[in-house]
């Protein structure tokens, strides 16, 4: 198998992509690396629209709003790349955190409305800031056609989708199935984080999943949440957060809308893991 192209500063990555014939189509795919099948599938689906896939592999400091959950996150560039290679031939951009935020880089200040205060955004204040931060710049040096998130991290798509309509940014965002081990539980660079035993209790997040949506059919969206709060609560998890939302909003429902979805924040041991999923299709 050929060596991947790796870049580390923006002015390589730039060349390399001004060098591309003008018309081929990029796809971009965002990561903090540890990767796992849940990104090597965003990979795949980058492939199926356009010629070139960008893959970032950068541990965003701005996003973390626990030094310890930064200083503990998996990193395995190496490994990462060698993933990514039977993946196809992308280009991994894994630049220092002086590429990313020179001495002249000007902090986006974005109003994220409600995005930025429920669920996630009540539990790491600060994050979305972060994120979206990192993203723009990430679009502003890739200029990418196609940029691809998971609906792992659903209201992370959502504050994307919102970034991008709201700046206007000439990108198409699109939102990939979430990617599951075979126990159910949602693959996460995380999970490298928990024992044997932890990985074990972590399935119970898509159990509580799964008894919610058994539910869904008798019961209002409030009583499910209760039921479903109640069945978690005899695992040996802490849950954080399980809300019911309309997917546009991600705000709570008191009656079904399309596409409702359960939102799911627990400590497994010390490691914080999250999932979601549609409860109506
Ligand atoms: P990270 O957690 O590495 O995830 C990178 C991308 O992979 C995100 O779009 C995430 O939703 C997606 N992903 C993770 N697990 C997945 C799964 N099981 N199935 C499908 N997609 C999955 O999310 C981030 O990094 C960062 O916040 C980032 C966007 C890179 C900004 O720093």
């Amino acid at each position: 198998m050929k060596d991947l192209e790796v870049f580390s500063t923006v002015r390589s990555l730039r060349e390399r992509l001004e060098s591309k014939p003008k018309d081929a189509k990029v796809a971009f795919v965002a990561t903090m690396g540890a990767l796992h099948h849940g990104h090597i599938a965003l990979v795949k689906e980058g492939f199926s629209m356009a010629e070139t896939v960008v893959v970032s592999i950068f541990v965003n400091p701005s996003q973390f709003n626990n030094p310890e959950d930064l200083e503990k996150y998996p990193r395995s560039l190496e490994q990462d790349i060698e993933l990514l290679k039977a993946a196809g031939d992308v280009i991994v951009f894994a630049p220092p955190v002086e590429e990313v935020y020179p001495a002249e880089y000007q902090e986006l200040e974005l109003d994220l409305g409600n995005l930025e205060t429920v669920m996630e955004g009540t539990f790491r204040p600060g994050h979305f800031k972060g994120v979206v931060n990192v993203v723009k710049r990430f679009f502003d040096i890739i200029e990418p056609d196609y940029a691809l998130f998971g609906m792992k991290d659903f209201q992370q798509l959502s504050v994307i989708q919102f970034m991008v309509e709201t700046l206007r940014v000439p990108v198409e965002v699109v939102g990939c199935e979430t990617v599951r081990e075979p126990s159910g539980l949602a693959s996460s660079s995380r999970n490298k984080r928990l024992s044997e035993s932890e990985l074990k209790d972590a399935e119970y997040i898509f159990k509580t999943i799964s008894h919610a949506r058994s539910l869904v059919q008798d019961q209002t969206p409030v009583e499910v949440r209760a039921s479903a709060i109640a069945y978690h609560e005899e695992s040996p998890l802490k849950l954080e957060y399980l809300e019911i939302v309309d997917p546009r909003t991600l705000m709570p429902i008191e009656e079904w809308v399309e596409g409702a979805r359960i939102c799911i924040a627990a400590f497994c041991g010390g490691v914080r893991l999250i999932d979601n999923a549609a409860l109506i299709e």
